[in-house]
């Protein structure tokens, strides 16, 4: 009896539990009542809220749908962007005509949906889950069948089961528009949406009519310029029928939360939900890069982030106007060298993982394979390029571009998107005449062969030499130096790192990421893999490391050999103690180095550094001398890494300009970061820097003081001038040190900042006044950089991929 009485109890509670549940959520709103300011409608899942809400700071109020359990107000869709209700006079209702309507207390109409006129008074609106807002007659059953919803009037955000694009049937075009600031919801300047684009469909942002971005067919898997692999947050999907031709995505599953946003800049974000630490987070944006941008570099040229210069002509092609691609201004592009005449001689290269060009003047047949798709280019001297249409199941149809080929890029080597380009016979010859590679393979073969007699004739020769007057016979020390140059073989290369397997990464320089190895002999080594795009040709790298295996000094690191097989890798010895850095900034007490030391290593830094500016036959200039690329070996001896891309010079030449500008924010002299001016001057900056870290333990780049807004060399030389120079010491620096040493060493450290090159002394004073115990120094004037400049009038493009550390090797490109 007692457990019956206690089951019906426990019954009534809970139906009367989910009915206050029930109760508790409105989602429909109805012609007899109104939603006023403060009211709300949220959806039957409390996953989404309707009401007014004023961005930022403004007090104009605006009507919009929001995530009801997301603690950050997100606003997701707003009705009167453009017609902000200045009080909270604010209604939204059903009107006469059965439509929506905003109005305020003076009964203006603010906002309404553009369905068309109802007798009907059944008429309701509700906010379903999804967080659509949907119009809709009662009294009819049919689900989707809506008078109005808000789906289709997009604003800046697509959520899940939104769609992107046309229905032909209606004409109607769902486009997302952008704010016209983050404070601001009202239309903006770009807007993001499916270009027909003739017969293949891409998604465009563009800026008014202007293209801005576009993401390339759809390709079968992906949008071809944006090689998204498939991923456990959201799936995409793309529809291309003869009603629809819309895009949309799914979240992954239920739990994951993510959205799209066209920002004001243009920039189309996807944001993910994190319940953690909740907050959003941007998963990625679009464009995404410099190549990213529409047409960046003008036509017939291919886009390459990383790269010297980002604009390359493609093959066969030249800058329109030297003079200008010279001063760094893409806009006007490549023409090609000569004018195709189908002559016999002519063929097509093969461009892999790249954007294909812009859908401008092209044909299409989605029945020919392609062979048949070459053929038919071939045929027509006026067609520039071909390719497939559909990448699935190893491609089909064909795409033949005629005139311009505009805004291609290269992509990652995931993208499966493969372009063939027209090119003369002349510069097919360089491309793939497979012939030629046998002969070059059967060429080194005999030279090996040659070289192996040769050897033998001179051991036998030898001996006999030897034999005759008793001597032993030295290659002189040089010689021997060269020959120690290895070119490994990929596949050693491959197992000594596990295949580049991922824990065996040791970190990423400016020119690719660096893995530990180690040969079947035992030895460890340092593997850098160049970014593939680098334009070097064969022989000038060979050059190259050729040269710098030559360079031998106890300060440098030694360069053991290289590989050229399908990528360029250079072998360098490893150094177990891995880089400066992680022993001069956020080290602990414990493990922070003693002064003598920190003293030792600069030391051993300006003494690799003079040798590179002096003593070796070579004039080398480092350009991005920092404590990442100072390493330590076992005994802690500093020795300057990446000096691979140095600027190498046979001559005395003591000022160089260059337009590529290499090298890492906080390290760079300023007439080098500015003006593109290096030289050895160019480099006693930096390694003035990098004495100033080592001595404070911090950071350059990230130093921030509450008293002022100077960077660590302003702070440096402001506790100078206070004559306060103690004050700049590291306060981890363990306790026992000369104090007229350090303060002598920031001394140098100032005056090899110092604002004109010609101040600064050279490497070999800076050693003399290192060394020497009461040399009387000149004052140091004024550094360059010592405020922390805004990089608002540079181009900044980051070459290299990782963004852990605020330590990026930077290409800067002048401004213009
Ligand atoms: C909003 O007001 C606060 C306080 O008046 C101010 O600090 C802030 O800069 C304002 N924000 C904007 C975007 O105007
Ligand atoms: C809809 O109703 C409004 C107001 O009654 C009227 O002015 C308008 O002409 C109607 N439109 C159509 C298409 O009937
Ligand atoms: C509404 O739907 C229910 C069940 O889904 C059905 O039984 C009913 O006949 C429908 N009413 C109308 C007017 O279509
Ligand atoms: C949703 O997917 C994430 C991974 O993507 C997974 O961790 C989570 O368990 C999934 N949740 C549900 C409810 O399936
Ligand atoms: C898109 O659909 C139309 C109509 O069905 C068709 O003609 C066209 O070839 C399709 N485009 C692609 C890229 O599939
Ligand atoms: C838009 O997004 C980009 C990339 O995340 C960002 O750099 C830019 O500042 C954003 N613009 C605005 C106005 O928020
Ligand atoms: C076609 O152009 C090539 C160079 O591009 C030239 O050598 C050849 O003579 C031309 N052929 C004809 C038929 O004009
Ligand atoms: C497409 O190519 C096939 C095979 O070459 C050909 O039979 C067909 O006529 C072509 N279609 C068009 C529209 O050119
Ligand atoms: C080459 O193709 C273009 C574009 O389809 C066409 O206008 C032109 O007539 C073709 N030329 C020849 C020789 O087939």
């Amino acid at each position: 009896m007692d457990i019956l009485c206690f089951s019906v109890l426990y019954c009534i509670s809970i139906s009367l539990f989910s009915l206050a549940e029930v109760c508790k959520s409105v989602d429909v709103l109805s012609s007899s009542e109104p939603i006023r300011d403060g009211d709300t409608l949220v959806s039957a899942g409390e996953k989404f809220q309707l009401g007014f809400f004023s961005p930022g700071n403004s007090s104009n109020r605006f009507l919009a749908i929001w995530y009801h359990n997301i603690p950050e107000k997100t606003i997701v869709w707003v009705a009167n962007g453009d017609n902000p209700v200045t009080d909270s006079s604010g209604v939204l209702r059903i009107g006469n005509e059965g439509k929506l309507v905003l109005v305020n207390q003076a009964e203006r109409v603010l906002w309404s949906s553009n369905n068309m006129n109802t007798s009907s008074q059944s008429v309701v609106a509700q906010l379903l889950d999804s967080g659509n807002l949907v119009l809709k007659d009662d009294s009819e059953n049919v689900s989707g069948n809506y008078l109005w919803q808000s789906f289709d009037r997009p604003s800046n955000t697509l959520l899940a089961g939104m769609k992107l694009g046309w229905d032909l049937r209606m004409g109607l075009d769902r486009h997302m528009t952008s704010w016209k600031s983050a404070e601001d919801p009202s239309t903006g300047d770009f807007t993001y949406g499916v270009d027909l684009g003739g017969i293949i469909p891409q998604l465009v942002i563009r800026k008014g009519r202007v293209k801005y971005f576009r993401s390339g067919p759809w390709n079968g898997i992906q949008f071809s310029g944006v090689p998204l692999t498939p991923n456990l947050i959201f799936i995409p999907k793309f529809v291309n029928n003869s009603q629809e031709v819309y895009y949309t995505f799914n979240n992954f599953n239920e739990s994951t939360i993510t959205r799209s946003v066209l920002n004001a800049s243009g920039n189309h974000q996807r944001y993910l939900w994190n319940e953690e630490t909740q907050e959003w987070t941007v998963i990625y944006m679009l464009p995404h890069d410099a190549c990213d941008v529409y047409g960046n570099c003008g036509p017939n040229t291919m886009c390459i982030v990383g790269d010297f210069q980002i604009c390359n002509c493609m093959t066969g092609y030249q800058p329109k106007s030297q003079a200008e691609w010279d001063s760094l201004v893409w806009s006007s592009g490549c023409v090609s060298k000569n004018p195709f005449n189908c002559s016999k001689g002519e063929g097509f290269k093969r461009l892999e993982g790249v954007k294909i060009p812009d859908l401008l003047q092209f044909t299409m047949n989605t029945s020919m394979s392609l062979k048949e798709c070459e053929f038919e280019c071939f045929k027509n001297c006026s067609c520039r390029a071909y390719a497939n249409i559909d990448a699935t199941g190893g491609g089909s149809g064909c795409l033949l571009w005629f005139g311009d080929l505009l805004d291609v890029r290269k992509l990652s080597v995931h993208a499966n998107q493969d372009l063939y380009i027209r090119v003369s016979a002349s510069d097919l010859d360089s491309v793939n005449s497979k012939w030629k590679e046998w002969v070059a393979v059967a060429i080194s073969v005999a030279f090996v062969v040659l070289l192996v007699v040769l050897y033998f004739c001179i051991i036998w020769k030898r001996k006999k030499h030897a034999q005759g007057t008793g001597i032993t016979f030295d290659l002189p020390a040089e010689d021997e130096n060269s020959l120690q140059l290895l070119i490994f073989d990929r596949v050693t290369i491959l197992q000594a790192t596990n295949n580049f397997c991922d824990s065996n990464k040791l970190g990423e320089g400016g020119f690719g990421p660096v893995y530990k190895g180690q040969l079947p002999n035992g030895q460890e080594i340092a593997v850098k893999r160049l970014s593939e795009d680098s334009r070097q040709g064969l022989n000038e790298f060979k050059n190259e490391v050729m040269l710098i295996a030559k360079l031998q000094h106890r300060n440098l690191v030694k360069l053991l050999g290289c590989c050229i097989e399908e990528e360029r890798m250079l072998i360098y010895e490893y150094m177990p103690n891995g880089s400066l850095d992680s022993f001069i900034f956020g080290k602990t007490r414990e493990n922070s180095l003693v002064w003598r030391m920190r003293f030792d290593i600069i030391v051993g830094i300006a003494r690799g550094l003079l040798y590179l500016h002096r003593d070796s036959r070579l004039r080398i200039i480092h350009r991005d001398l920092k404590a990442s690329n100072v390493l330590l070996d076992n005994e802690m001896n500093p020795k300057i890494s990446d000096f691979g891309m140095a600027r190498v010079f046979g001559g005395d030449i003591s000022l160089v300009k260059t337009k590529r500008i290499v090298g890492t924010y906080g390290y760079m002299a300023p007439e080098y970061a500015i003006d593109g001016l290096f030289s050895t001057k160019s480099d006693i900056f930096s390694f003035g820097v990098l004495l100033l870290e080592i001595i404070s333990g911090k950071r350059n780049r990230e130093f921030n003081h509450p008293d002022h807004c100077f960077n660590l060399l302003g702070h440096a030389w402001m506790l100078w001038l206070e004559r306060k120079a103690s004050d700049f010491i590291d306060p981890q620096l363990p306790n026992s040190f000369d104090l007229s040493e350090v303060v002598k060493c920031i001394h140098v450290g100032l005056l090899c900042v110092q604002r004109r090159p010609d101040d600064r002394p050279n490497m070999s004073t800076v050693l003399l006044m290192l060394d020497s115990e009461s040399a009387s120094l000149p004052q140091p004037k004024q550094p360059g950089f010592y405020i922390e400049r805004s990089s608002e009038h540079t181009n900044v493009e980051m070459s290299g991929r990782n963004c852990n550390s605020n330590e990026i090797t930077i290409t800067l490109l002048e401004g213009r």
